[in-house]
């Protein structure tokens, strides 16, 4: 029997309500398919912080070097000085694990969801790979004569040929998985011309590769076109910054951030998975919050460490429930946090067991 390990840092806000039905979900297709999971919960998070001044101690972290998945809830607090939590929790383990891609599937599991006017199932099913350790997020930032008048901020974005590139294969390496094989590059290289990187960079890994097609949006074009013709996209790879922004349009496009999930990957390592969303603070402990998202994360986790079939049985399950319309939706007031998870624990059983 496969057995895997796995740490949780179910969060803040409505991080720990949705990780608890995730792990519902998750621990019944362990049973169901016949796999372990050894599981690791941690405190961390903004509570944790502000009750021990402890965000990430070295130690767990290095327990969570060894495992072969982190879950993350939700992380985000607003009693605290911004990016503070962010950088300790998220950051940091996207730097320190080196989780250099950061995998978002955009996929339309039921017209009813999408509010674009007359898109189908088949027209919204794309793959974002964002680079996920250089870009804008590297840090490098400051300011010089803070508070005066002439006061100067700054912030670099950073990228290595190296970094670019094992990016841009993995999405050239998701796009042979699929039947479009069809991979987009977008970039700012017109404005960013560093990003001339990028264009040659993507140009010579596409000649390893031609089985799979190529198209090329400038960031501001690709939100239009995720709009306009999303059914042009089949994989896209992009930059960190860019990536975070056209991801959050990518998942109002498939119904919401209560949908949307990511995996953070480092290829063969520890990685992290983890919902699109935030902590949504206001409704911390309502039952109010969707824990769809957080499944599917969970879904996304179980393929990563091998157990395929289970990871695509409660995807199928996730859909099937959309379709049939017993999950109404994933908006306040749709269904309470747990009520959403009986439904889906429900028909996997049913799925599974028949
Ligand atoms: C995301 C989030 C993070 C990001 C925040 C919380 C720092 O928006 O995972 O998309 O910008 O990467
Ligand atoms: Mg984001």
């Amino acid at each position: 029997m496969g057995s895997h390990d796995i740490a949780i840092i179910a969060g803040d806000g409505i991080g720990p309500e949705v990780t608890h039905e995730a792990f519902r979900v998750v621990d019944a297709a362990a049973e169901l398919f016949g796999f372990q999971l050894n599981k690791t919960a941690y405190p961390f998070g903004s509570q944790h912080f502000l009750d021990t001044g402890e965000i990430w101690p070295d130690a767990a972290f290095e327990e969570v070097k060894g495992m072969d998945a982190l879950f993350l809830g939700a992380i985000g607090d607003p009693r605290i000085e911004v990016g503070k939590i962010e950088y300790g929790i998220i950051a940091k383990a996207r730097f320190d694990l080196d989780l250099y891609l950061n995998v978002r599937p955009i996929k339309l599991y039921d017209e009813r969801l999408c509010p674009l006017k007359g898109k189908t199932v088949e027209d919204i099913d794309m793959v974002v790979i964002r680079e996920n350790t250089e870009g804008a997020y590297t840090g490098t930032f400051g300011f010089a004569h803070k508070g005066q008048a002439l006061e100067v901020a700054s912030q670099t974005m950073v990228w290595t040929r190296a970094g670019v590139e094992r990016a841009v294969r993995h999405a050239f390496e998701v796009a042979r998985t699929r039947a479009r094989k069809h991979v987009t590059l977008i970039d700012k290289a017109n404005a960013l011309r560093s990003q001339d990187l990028w264009t040659r960079v993507f140009a010579e890994v596409a000649a390893e590769y031609p089985d799979v097609a190529t198209g090329h949006d400038y960031v501001d074009a690709a939100c239009m076109r995720l709009v306009n013709t999303p059914e042009d996209y089949d994989v896209a790879v992009t930059t960190n910054l860019f990536g975070d922004i056209v991801t959050d349009l990518g998942a109002m496009l498939q119904g919401g951030m209560g949908i949307a999930a990511s995996a953070n990957l480092n290829p063969g390592k520890v990685s992290l998975f983890e919902p699109i969303h935030g902590s949504f603070p206001q409704a911390a402990g309502s039952q109010t919050a969707s824990p769809i998202a957080a499944i599917l994360a969970g879904a996304l986790m179980l393929d990563y460490v091998g157990e395929k079939e289970a990871a695509a049985a409660i995807e199928g399950t996730v859909i099937d429930l959309f379709r049939s319309g017993e999950l109404k939706g994933v908006e306040v007031g749709d269904h309470a946090t747990a009520e959403a998870g009986d439904l889906v624990l429900g028909a996997l059983r049913r799925r599974v067991q028949g």
